[in-house]
């Protein structure tokens, strides 16, 4: 019976453990856990997203304190065009979280950075290609990008010196996506090095409308193959969403995948950024829990537990301090839906918004707990402690779980001492 660790990504004459640890913002997927990937062979994350906050936690900065200090005169504003990103900053702290991350790499593996382009941060064609050209100034060996069609990215960075040898991949959920990507890029002469498939399973924002029950990952991956073989373009495809064991990630290898995209089971392990009380939220959620809304004002469905604090949460929005939803005319749909609740509840000192949420303040306090269709699973990948909570396990164990299991067996890791 095979199993993950009978194939390997190639890269050039590079081989690598087929299991990509996806992206996951705003750092849930940390620096730790995308370089114990690198560590074991494969290839980890970093994230891009709300990247002032992340270099804040990181290094102690002020990029966020300061961006307040500098619009706090816009707070009680309904207008946030004049909130802007100050670009050198943007490539500052992106520099500063992908140099540290590089710097720290053992091992053969490798370290992207995912880069969500509907981050449109008031100034969408600007502040993507700082984010882009700063992390390949920084070295990091990958980009992913992610959240979007971007039909214009690799022109944002083809002067790069690094356009060429840096790997470059992209997230599509149908051939569609990816025949119009190819199509923008064409002038650019360069092939992706990889395209991620993402199907309705995963994590975080979907590819999909509200139709996405009616697609399967499978399927797609076969539709895209079929045509990338009639064309014949040879890009490694990787499928990602709802591959939770060993073998479903195998059954992919052997229908010719060159490596599976996982997140979901890492959310709980150590090296995960999401808090403690967080993740025992994932492992205690049931299926019923795991719903996809339209709450994201980034138009996309996002799947996330029915509890998360985010639903309904009627805060004022905080774009000048975060800002990342922000489109290129100062707008974000969270700011219409809370302007209309407020207006329709005067008086009331704490509106609750339930068409839309303020997604830069809860991703940054981790209360958009957005999160994969198999989360009710989790709680099978590891032992109950005596107090009624979970064990957390180590990216190791769930990276070597992936690699190494055969029969949908899911290994239990070692019991902590009592
Ligand atoms: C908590 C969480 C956050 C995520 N955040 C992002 C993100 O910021 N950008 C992105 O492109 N994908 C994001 N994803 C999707 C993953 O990178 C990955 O492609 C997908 O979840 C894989 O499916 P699985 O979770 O079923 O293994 C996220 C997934 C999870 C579980």
């Amino acid at each position: 019976m095979k199993r993950v660790d009978d194939f390997r990504l190639k890269f050039g004459k590079q081989e690598l453990v087929p299991i990509m640890v996806g992206g996951m913002g705003v750092d849930i997927s940390t620096a730790e856990l995308a370089l114990e990937a690198a560590r074991l062979g494969g290839v980890g994350h970093i994230s891009d997203a709300m990247i002032k906050t992340v270099a804040d936690r990181r290094f102690n900065t002020k990029f966020v304190k300061n961006k307040l200090q500098q619009y706090k005169f816009n707070v009680a504003n309904t207008d946030k065009s004049v909130v802007q990103f100050n670009l050198g900053e943007v490539a500052e702290a992106t520099r500063m979280h992908v140099a540290s991350t590089m710097e720290a790499k053992r091992g053969s593996g490798l370290v992207f950075v995912n880069c969500m382009e509907k981050l449109t941060m008031n100034a969408p064609k600007e502040t993507l290609r700082v984010r882009l050209q700063a992390a390949l100034d920084a070295g990091i060996d990958g980009i992913t990008l992610a959240a979007g069609l971007h039909l214009g990215s690799f022109a944002l960075i083809e002067d790069h010196p690094r356009f060429r040898d840096a790997k470059l991949g992209i997230i599509v959920s149908s051939l569609r996506a990816l025949q119009l990507f190819l199509r923008k890029s064409a002038r650019t002469n360069r092939l992706p090095d990889y395209v991620v498939v993402e199907g309705p399973l995963a994590g975080g924002h979907l590819g999909f409308g509200a139709d996405w029950a009616q697609y399967d990952l499978a399927t797609i991956v076969a539709e895209i193959q079929t045509w990338l073989r009639a064309e014949q373009l040879d890009i490694p495809l990787i499928p990602a969403g709802g591959i939770f064991t060993g073998s479903d990630a195998t059954a992919f290898l052997e229908s010719g995948a060159a490596a599976v995209q996982v997140a979901t089971r890492f959310t709980v392990a150590k090296e995960c950024g999401l808090p403690e009380d967080v993740q025992q939220e994932y492992f205690k959620a049931s299926e019923e829990q795991i719903e996809v809304n339209q709450v994201s004002p980034t138009g996309y469905p996002m799947r996330m537990l029915s509890n998360s604090p985010a639903i309904g949460s009627g805060i004022r929005p905080n774009c000048e301090a975060y800002g990342y939803l922000l489109d290129a005319s100062g707008s974000c749909s969270y700011i219409t839906a809370y302007n209309r609740e407020v207006a329709a509840n005067p008086g009331v000192k704490r509106v609750s918004v339930m068409e839309k949420t303020c997604l830069c303040t809860h991703m940054r306090n981790f209360d958009c707990w957005t999160c994969g269709h198999y989360t009710y699973r989790l709680k099978d990948t590891t032992h109950r402690l005596d107090d009624g909570s979970y064990q957390l396990l180590s990216a190791e164990h769930i990276f070597h779980d992936y690699q190494f299991s055969t029969g949908n067996q899911i290994a239990l890791p070692e019991r902590a001492p009592a």
